[in-house]
C-alpha cells in the first residue's frame, strides 16, 4: 500500500507519516511547505527508502497529475490546509484558496487518476476535517456524525465547504471516499502559534501567558499520535462514503488546561514562583466557539478505536518533548508573525 499524504510536513500530517512508515507502509508526502510546514517534522523518516517527499501545492493540477502518475498511490490522505483560526480572521482568502479550491483541485486529480486506473474498488480518498464545522455547543450534548453543519469562523466555513465537496464527489462520481472530523489535537511538533505550545513557550521564557476572554471555552483534547492511529484505522476499515467523528473524550476549559501545563512546568522547570502567575486574560477572539465535544461512538463501535492517552499523560509528554527539542521550535519563532496576537478582528 502506497499512501499519498498531503500536508505531511505539518503537525498532524507528519504524525501520520511517521506512524505509517513505522507500520511498514510506503508513503509519499506532498506539501507546499507554507509557513506551517516544516521538513524537520519528517527527520525521523527522511532516510527511510519507503518515504518520498514531493514539494507541491494542492492547487497545482499539473503537479498533482505528475505525482499521482509517478507514484501510483493506493490511497490519498488529505490533510493539507490552512489551519489557524486566528489567521483566517485576518486573511480569509488563503483559507478559501487552499481549503476549498485546493481540495477541489485534488479531488479532480484523484478522480482522473482513479478513473484512468479502471476505478479500482480498493482506492480511497480520505478527507481529514475538524469538529469546528459543527459550530458551538451549549453546556450539554456532543457532536455526532449527523450534527448539522454550522461553521462560525472563516477557517471552519472553508473546512465545511471542503467536506461538502468530498461528499459530492462520492455521491456524483462514485469516488471511494472516507471522511473524519476531529477535535483539537496537541502533542510533539505542534506549531508554536497554537494554544498549547504558546503556553509552554511563554511560560518557559517567563512572559505573560495569554488566555482569550474568560478562559471558559471548552475543547475536547486528543493526543496527536492517537489521532494518527485513528486516521489509519478509518482509512483501512472505514466504510466507503461514511464519516467518522474522532475525539479524545477529554474535555477541558482553556483556563484549566493552561493551569495543568503550568503545574507540569512547576515540576519540570521550577522557577521563583508558580508559572500560573504569568496567566493574563486578553481580548477574546471574535466568533469564539464556546464548547466543542465529540461523541466517538461510531468509530469506537464500528472500528474498535478509542483514544489511548489521558490528557494529563499527553500534556506531560508534550511538555517533555518541547523541553527536549528546543532546536526544533526556536527557529520557528522567527517565522511569519510568530509570537504576534492575530485574529482580533476589524
Ligand atoms: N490541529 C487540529 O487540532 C486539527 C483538528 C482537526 C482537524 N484538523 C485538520 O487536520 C489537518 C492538518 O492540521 P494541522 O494542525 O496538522 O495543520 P498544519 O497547519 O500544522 O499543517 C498543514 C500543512 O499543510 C501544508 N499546506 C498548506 N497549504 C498547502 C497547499 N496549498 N498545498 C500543499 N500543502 C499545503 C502546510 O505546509 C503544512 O505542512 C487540516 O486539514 C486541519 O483542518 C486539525
Amino acid at each position: 500500500m502506497t499512501l499519498l499524504i498531503t500536508g505531511g510536513a505539518g503537525f498532524i500530517g507528519s504524525a501520520v507519516v511517521r506512524r505509517a512508515i513505522a507500520d511498514g507502509r510506503r508513503v509519499v508526502t506532498l506539501d507546499a511547505l507554507t509557513y506551517a510546514g516544516c521538513l524537520a517534522n519528517l527527520d525521523p523518516v527522511a532516510k527511510d527508502p519507503r518515504h518520498v517527499f514531493e514539494k507541491a501545492d494542492i492547487r497545482d493540477r499539473a503537479a498533482l497529475d505528475r505525482i499521482l502518475a509517478a507514484h501510483r498511490p493506493t490511497a490519498v490522505m488529505h490533510l493539507a490546509a490552512e489551519s489557524h483560526v486566528d489567521r483566517s480572521i485576518d486573511g480569509p482568502a488563503s483559507f478559501i484558496d487552499t481549503n476549498v479550491t485546493g481540495t477541489f483541485t485534488l479531488l479532480e486529480a484523484a478522480r482522473a487518476y482513479w478513473a484512468g486506473a479502471g476505478r479500482p474498488e480498493g482506492f480511497r480518498f480520505h478527507h481529514v476535517s475538524t469538529d469546528e464545522v459543527f459550530g458551538s455547543l451549549g453546556a450539554e450534548g456532543r457532536f455526532t456524525e449527523t450534527s448539522p453543519y454550522a461553521p462560525n469562523s472563516p477557517y471552519a466555513a472553508s473546512k465545511a465547504a471542503s467536506d461538502h465537496l468530498v461528499r459530492a464527489w462520492h455521491e456524483t462520481f462514485g469516488l471511494p471516499i472516507v471522511m473524519s472530523n476531529c477535535s483539537n489535537n496537541y502533542g510533539p511538533y505542534h506549531y508554536p502559534e497554537k494554544l498549547i505550545p504558546v503556553v509552554i513557550l511563554k511560560a518557559l521564557s517567563g512572559q505573560p501567558i495569554p488566555v482569550y476572554g474568560d478562559g471558559a471555552n471548552i475543547r475536547d483534547w486528543l493526543f496527536v499520535e492517537d489521532h494518527a492511529e485513528a486516521l489509519l484505522r478509518v482509512l483501512e476499515a472505514g466504510t466507503v462514503g461514511r464519516s467518522y467523528n474522532i475525539g479524545g473524550e477529554s474535555e477541558a476549559s482553556n483556563i484549566d488546561l493552561v493551569r495543568m501545563i503550568c503545574a507540569i512546568l512547576d515540576d519540570r522547570r521550577p522557577m521563583a514562583g508558580p508559572h500560573a502567575r504569568l496567566i493574563t486574560f486578553v481580548a477574546d477572539r471574535p466568533g469564539h466557539d464556546r464548547r466543542y465535544a465529540i461523541d466517538p461512538a461510531r468509530i469506537r463501535d464500528e472500528l474498535g478505536w478509542r483514544a489511548a492517552t489521558p490528557l494529563r499523560t499527553g500534556l506531560e509528554r508534550t511538555v517533555d518533548w518541547f523541553l527536549a527539542n528546543e532546536d526544533w521550535w526556536r527557529p520557528l519563532l522567527q517565522r511569519r508573525d510568530a509570537g504576534q496576537r492575530l485574529g482580533v478582528g476589524a
